[in-house]
């Protein structure tokens, strides 16, 4: 009987509903929506904000249904009564029966955010869509809460964030593959009809092979300073998918949700699902400016301290690996102070006492400092940082065990293992089981106990070596639909607490590199280590990837030993592009090249605020020429860097001269060359010339050389 009271409310309360028009607006960006006479909300516009809205039709071309029923671009469309293609929704309800169909309801706007409430005429399931924009920075982020009133659990299986459609006659997609020292790799192909998609199912290293990133050519492929271009991610530090799927009439439906593969979820009645966000702009002027909407927006409003400054450091992987002990790290410490960084950071392998932490087989989960190495314990190490004026940051990998552990040993059900099958070990580790509230209150009080004895650790690199191999949660017994989402929830509980008790500590996201990159991960972590790989020539493929989404703020890039055949100059301006660190043998380096480094370490603090805060322009691909130049220009326009770099010119290669971006034309620059080896001297014939904007913008100066491997540094200052 209630159950028949509900349909008979909801349909009058979707009788009444007739052509409401929602506008979701930015500086330059429309996304209308409208509803039907029925009731159902489509999408009617998404491009270029118009002068006024007009009524715009809500019967769009898709499908091939002649019937005179419905078809539009349905901005949440569910499984089971007249969707033909992709779903937003697929519900199984506790009857058993599959189908969902959403209603408008209501809907209010307040600032910058929209909620939509979409209603089921059938069953008690309601749909909330949030959408919040951010006017200058051209972003709209989107997401969807799911609630329902059965007397029963029902079950998702799938649970979009957002649906967007575009229409026209040709899409192009650039993605961003990925592999361990091999991050953010952009390919682009023209999209057919059919499906594609772009997806994870890894679970915690979860972006290992794909990143998160799409970029949608309109008309045309994505460019870097013209076109129409669509550029989104979610907000996700788990499954996700992105899916991308032309109809027979030519429409793109573009889904961006948590990978529904293996995750039916069990949803308990009156408990809101909320789903991550998409976040995604239209830039009218290719990815640069799109790439420059994301970075402003995320330093503002979605990175940890997006606003603050960030550390330089010295880490101790590359030259000691787990072999070291106090006193070797003591002379790294001091090496740290030489070089006049502002941290030093421990990596792996100070921890474990029955199970020593010598190599990756071993240890991980025992977070007590390996006395045999450290006597003094990690106290003696941060004393010796703190007399030394440095920072002290931490490797962690609390996630995970080595069944070689005493935590295993003790808690062998806190760990993702399948009951009946031999474990899958993925660099000899297990995952821990996240979703129980137990197991997070371990990880927590194991990071909460490090920090609270030695409060002077202002940074920890949180690693995750291993995807998720035996999907089986003991804590979740027969719901086990629910592990990939309630893992990610549970490891977002133990960010909040660690941020919420200790909000001045910094945390770096790593995942044996990139493997874990999304704007969720940053709002409680403050930068991410893109790769291990550290070979400068390679590392300029993969910032160049990574800063078509993410701002140098939170790319970590470090001077290393990979590809020493690379001059320490080339090596440091490639990383002086992102957040600066070394991880080399600074004591093994000659006079002249710890001078090089102290020196670059002060250029890099005083130029920080150019390179991490101001606006980026790409200037030169390593994807389409043999070199690659970007510059930066401060806010305030009155400073710019550029950093160009030859990689493979060919002997006698016709070289072009590089022209900048984003001066003020009519202002006049200073032009130095900066960021040389001790000793010597400029030999650029424009080195302490003036030029106007519009000439170094227009013409251009040669800065690119047939050499291999050169770089050079201009900085300009606005007379
Ligand atoms: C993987 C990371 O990417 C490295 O930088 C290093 O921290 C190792 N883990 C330590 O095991």
């Amino acid at each position: 009987m209630k159950h028949t009271l509900y349909i008979l409310s909801a349909i009058i309360s979707v009788a009444t509903v007739y052509a409401t028009d929602i506008r979701i607006t930015t500086d330059d960006i429309d996304l209308l929506l409208t509803t039907s006479p029925n009731g159902r909300l489509y999408q009617t516009y998404l491009g270029k904000k118009l002068l006024t809205v007009e009524n715009l039709p809500w019967q769009q071309s898709t499908g091939s249904d002649n019937s005179g029923g419905e078809k539009g671009w349905e901005v949440y469309p569910s499984r089971g009564t007249d969707n033909l293609f992709d779903d937003a929704l697929v519900i199984e309800h506790n009857d058993g029966n599959l189908s969902t169909r959403l209603y408008y309801q209501s809907h209010t706007q307040r600032d910058s955010e929209t909620i939509i409430t979409l209603k089921d005429d059938a069953y008690p399931v309601e749909v909330k869509l949030h959408y919040v924009t951010y006017p200058h920075e051209n972003i709209i982020t989107c997401w969807s809460e799911i609630i329902h009133h059965e007397k029963k659990p029902i079950y998702l299986s799938t649970y979009a964030s957002n649906m967007l459609y575009l229409k026209d006659n040709h899409y192009y997609l650039t993605q961003f593959n990925s592999d361990w020292a091999k991050e953010a790799q952009m390919s682009t192909q023209e999209l057919l009809p059919g499906k594609k998609t772009i997806s994870s199912k890894l679970g915690t290293r979860v972006t290992m092979y794909e990143e998160p990133f799409f970029e949608v050519g309109i008309g045309t492929p994505p460019s870097e300073d013209e076109g129409t271009v669509l550029m989104g991610t979610i907000g996700w530090t788990g499954n996700f998918q992105e899916s991308f799927e032309i109809d027979n009439a030519g429409v793109l439906r573009i889904t961006t949700s948590i990978n529904p593969c293996n995750s039916r979820y069990t949803l308990q009645s009156n408990t809101p699902f909320v789903t991550p966000q998409c976040i995604f702009t239209l830039s009218f002027e290719g990815v640069g400016q799109g790439s420059r909407n994301f970075h402003n927006w995320s330093r503002r409003y979605a990175v940890k301290e997006g606003m603050g400054s960030r550390l330089t450091l010295l880490n101790n992987w590359e030259s000691t690996g787990f072999d070291f002990d106090q006193q070797r790290l003591t002379e790294v410490i001091h090496e740290a102070k030489d070089l006049d960084v502002d941290m030093f950071l421990l990596d792996d392998g100070w921890f474990g006492n029955k199970y020593p932490r010598n190599n990756d087989g071993a240890g991980l989960g025992d977070w007590d400092v390996n006395r045999s190495k450290l006597p003094d314990g990690l106290q003696g190490l941060v004393q010796t940082a703190t007399t030394d004026g440095l920072r002290f940051g931490l490797w962690v990998e609390p996630e995970m065990v080595n069944p070689k552990s005493e935590l295993y040993t003790k808690h062998p059900d806190w760990v993702l293992q399948q009951p009946n099958r031999t474990p899958y070990y993925y660099r000899h580790q297990l995952v821990l089981d996240l979703p129980n509230p137990a197991v997070q209150e371990y990880v927590y009080n194991t990071i909460a106990t490090i920090l609270t004895t030695n409060p002077q650790i202002r940074y920890l690199k949180w690693d995750c070596n291993s995807p998720i191999t035996n999907n089986y949660s003991p804590y979740l017994g027969k719901r086990q639909g629910n592990l990939y989402v309630d893992y990610v929830r549970g490891l977002y509980t133990i960010w909040d607490r660690i941020n919420t008790q200790f909000p001045d500590v910094y945390i770096m996201l790593c995942a044996g590199g990139g493997g874990r990159c999304d704007y969720k991960a940053l709002s409680s972590c403050t930068e991410f280590w893109p790769s291990d790989n550290t070979d400068p020539l390679d590392r300029l493929y993969i910032q160049w990837g990574f800063s078509q989404f993410m701002p140098s703020k939170v790319m970590c890039a470090h001077i290393t030993s990979w590809n020493s055949s690379a001059s320490l100059k080339f090596r440091t301006d490639v990383a002086m592009m992102g957040k600066l660190g070394y991880d080399l043998n600074y004591g093994s380096l000659s006079p002249t090249d710890k001078q090089f480094c102290q020196q670059a370490v002060q250029n890099w603090k005083v130029w920080q605020p150019i390179v991490l805060d101001g606006q980026q322009y790409r200037l030169v691909s390593p994807y389409t020429s043999n070199h690659m130049a970007v510059n930066y220009v401060s806010s305030d326009s009155t400073q710019a860097l550029l950093f160009a770099y030859d990689l493979f010119p060919r002997f006698r290669e016709n070289i072009q001269s590089v022209k900048f971006k984003g001066l003020i034309p009519t202002a006049s620059y200073r032009v130095t060359e900066e960021n040389l080896m001790p000793n010597t001297s400029s030999q650029l014939p424009f080195h302490g010339k003036t030029f106007s904007g519009d000439y170094l913008m227009k013409v251009g100066l040669d800065v690119c050389t047939d050499n291999r491997m050169h770089s050079t540094v201009l900085y300009l200052r606005r007379d």
